[in-house]
């Protein structure tokens, strides 16, 4: 059996020894596509793979299609819109995440980048604290409950709003649930998103949602791109000069956020929340290891198209 790691942003070499470990002590073979610039590399490398670890690596139905010995697709790592579920379904190819595996690294880029924003992106000014501050979480899974964690002990107010997530479970942890995604955004002067990108929640971040939140208003992404609605943020941010979007997810419009919005805009060049070697080595062990518990003994757990 062939397993290929494809991932056009590596992981940390000592989580490609870890995997690799895993997928020989299984008898398999493991082959590695890393920093490709071109599709074509990627349609060549799938055509042997009987499975194959990425990351946000597009696997679409022309990937599927030359991928004639697939069985299974680990996405290391939590959203899997990167993958053409129905397709992979088609194809009968199994589709699994590694859910919470490089959580903690997400949640703590995030507070990071609060930090940095709050500091007036250290550029010598004062700044504020995040003491005190109302810090709203907008979902409530792995990610969402490592930033309550870590910003509980910054000593920040936190609240949460999650559609499928019961408040009691929200509330267990020392965090207000709300009762929606509106209350959310009126009570709290940063938002931290961590809603995945579905048909439902694509272009959702929108004027309307913003308008509302506290003066000094600052919200942080490091969900997708794709739910935001960046026409209606960048009117936004015309209408109101107190208001900070700070992404690790560059916008499609990031030359024109840039240079409206100096000084209270700022973009990871690459997306960087996931970029640990604790975060490779725990989502690209467990990959490696649900392979090998598919392959051998038909384990689904972690299955995403049922
Ligand atoms: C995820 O969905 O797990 C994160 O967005 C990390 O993505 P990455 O592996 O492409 O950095």
């Amino acid at each position: 059996m062939k397993v290929l790691v494809a991932t056009e942003k590596p992981f940390a070499k000592v989580a490609v020894d870890g995997i690799r470990k895993e997928i020989e002590a299984a008898g398999f073979e493991l082959a590695l596509l890393e920093k490709y610039t071109d599709k074509a590399q990627l349609l060549d490398a799938v055509k042997d793979a009987n499975a194959i670890i990425i990351r946000s690596d597009i696997v679409d139905a022309e990937v599927l299609d030359a991928a004639k010995e697939l069985k299974i697709v680990v996405r290391a790592g939590a959203g899997y819109d990167n993958v053409d579920l129905a397709a992979a379904t088609a194809h009968n190819v199994c589709v699994m995440n590694t859910p919470g595996q490089n959580s903690n690294a997400v949640a703590e880029l995030a507070l990071g980048m609060m930090v940095y924003a709050v500091r007036n992106f250290y550029n010598g000014t004062s700044g504020t604290e995040l003491m005190g501050k109302k810090l709203g979480i907008h979902a409530y899974g792995n990610v969402g409950r490592n930033v309550a964690r870590v910003a509980k002990g910054f000593g920040m107010e936190v609240y949460a709003y999650d559609a499928f997530c019961p408040k009691e479970v929200i509330e267990k942890d020392g965090v207000k649930a709300l009762d929606s995604a509106e209350e959310l955004y009126k009570t709290c002067q940063v938002v931290s998103l961590h809603i995945p990108a579905t048909a439902e929640t694509k272009n959702s971040i929108n004027y309307a949602l913003l308008k509302d939140m506290p003066k000094g208003a600052m919200l942080v992404n490091t969900a997708r791109k794709e739910v935001i609605n960046e026409a209606e943020l960048i009117k936004l941010m015309e209408d109101r000069a107190d208001f900070k979007y700070i992404t690790d997810i560059m916008p499609a419009a990031n030359a024109e956020f840039a240079e409206k919005f100096a000084g209270r805009y700022f973009s990871t060049p690459k997306k960087m929340g996931a970029q640990t070697a604790e975060a490779n080595i725990n989502a690209g062990i467990a990959a490696a290891q649900q392979i090998v518990g598919f392959l051998k003994d038909g384990c689904e757990k972690f299955r995403v198209n049922k």
